[in-house]
């Protein structure tokens, strides 16, 4: 039997959720609410079956969904799951970060109570094939995560519908709309919950000379963020948006007493110079301190896949288990649980740039 989604908010990352639900069997997407024009023309190329509604409470009207899908701005989460929970009891994919001030929490934790269908929370990279193998191996290969290291260089933030993202106010701060997913890799990768946070970071360069309704972008670009966690060991995230020349999109390193475990991904296929071929592989390298003989695997994509997206087909693989849940039960693998913590470490990390002190958790 075909289940039946509704998308609220088609932007670039809805477009990319319809693409990817386009390659799951039996599925499809009956309800798109999106209150810009043009970008609901743009959903409805990829789903010209889907109904199009005025207001979320109308999309919520339609019985025959199975599941619900967020991708609105980030601000716009804690209200639009409030409004789902008032009508309706159904599986919800809402994207990352969850929310974006402190004073959301409270609501989150009410969700966690009351709300009686799963939410999962949008971490795509825990999906992507070298990060989800550093995930799976890590222990084995390093002997125990000592040190944890994530390095983000990149192009700048892109423009998006309303121009939302230049804003904290809008998106949570740098270091909570960006960063969350790497927030949420280290808690998962060290299997363990950060106990203090350090952070340096500032808008360097981007959106200097921008201006929306005359107001200047207050939104980093780049900096530091360092954690202690429960067990002693520590991780790190370098940040820097205005980078577009590296090779290397993201890079992870955990390192243990036994040995190194690394991954490297490229940036979007999209955004790959042409004049330089094609892109490289993501890679996976094993480093054990003895014998010294390094190994890396490169890793290829499902063409498909890439042409689906941006995340090395992670937006794929999360949706086929979002999907195996909604067909057969159970917990969702990243729950409003996770998706409030990364948000809790992306806002005190800002906190601690922001105030120029260690922040206990
Ligand atoms: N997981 C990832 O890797 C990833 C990547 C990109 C974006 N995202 C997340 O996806 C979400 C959307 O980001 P985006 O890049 O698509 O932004 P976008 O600006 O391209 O799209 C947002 C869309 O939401 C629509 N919208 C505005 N108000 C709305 C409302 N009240 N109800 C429903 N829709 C509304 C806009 O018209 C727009 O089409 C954000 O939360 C962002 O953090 C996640």
């Amino acid at each position: 039997m075909t289940t039946k989604y509704g998308l609220i908010g088609c932007g670039m990352m809805g477009i990319e959720h319809l693409r990817n639900i386009a390659l799951l069997p039996e599925v499809e997407v009956v309800a798109i609410f999106d209150p810009d024009p043009d970008q609901l023309a743009e959903g409805m190329k990829l789903s010209p079956n889907a109904s199009t509604f005025n207001s979320i409470g109308d999309l919520l009207a339609v019985q025959e969904l199975d599941a619900i899908v967020i991708a609105s701005p980030n601000f716009l989460h804690v209200e639009q799951l409030k409004e789902i929970a008032a009508r309706r009891t159904l599986p919800i994919l809402c994207e990352k970060p969850v929310y974006t001030a402190a004073g959301d929490e409270v609501v989150i934790n009410r969700l966690q109570r009351a709300y009686q269908a799963p939410i999962w929370v949008a971490m795509e990279y825990r999906y992507m094939p070298p990060i989800a193998t550093l995930i799976e191996r890590a222990d084995e290969i390093t002997g125990g995560i000592k040190m944890l290291t994530m390095q983000e260089h990149r192009f700048p933030f892109l423009s998006k519908v309303g121009d939302w993202n230049r804003f904290n106010a809008n998106t949570g701060g740098t270091l909570v709309e960006k960063c969350c997913h790497f927030f949420d890799l280290m808690r998962l990768i060290m299997r363990c919950e950060p106990v203090r946070v350090s952070a340096s970071a500032t808008q360097f360069v981007n959106h200097v000379n921008e201006r929306y309704d005359g107001k200047a972008p207050d939104i980093w670009d780049g900096g530091y963020v360092m954690f202690d966690f429960e067990n002693g060991a520590r991780a790190m995230l370098e940040l820097s948006m205005f980078a577009d020349g590296s090779t290397w999109n993201e890079e992870i390193h955990a390192i243990g007493p036994s040995g190194k475990i690394a991954c490297r991904m490229p940036g979007p296929q999209r955004f790959w110079p042409e004049a330089l071929g094609p892109s490289p592989l993501p890679e996976l390298s094993i480093y054990p301190r003895s014998p010294k003989r390094p190994q890396t695997t490169r890793i290829a994509l499902d063409a498909a896949l890439i042409d689906a997206g941006d995340h090395h087909g992670s937006t794929y693989y999360q949706h086929q288990r979002f999907l195996d849940m909604v067909r057969g039960g159970g917990e969702p693998e990243v729950s409003l649980e996770d998706g409030k913590r990364a948000v809790k470490m992306g806002l005190l990390a800002q906190e601690a740039a922001m105030t120029h002190r260690v922040i206990e958790f």
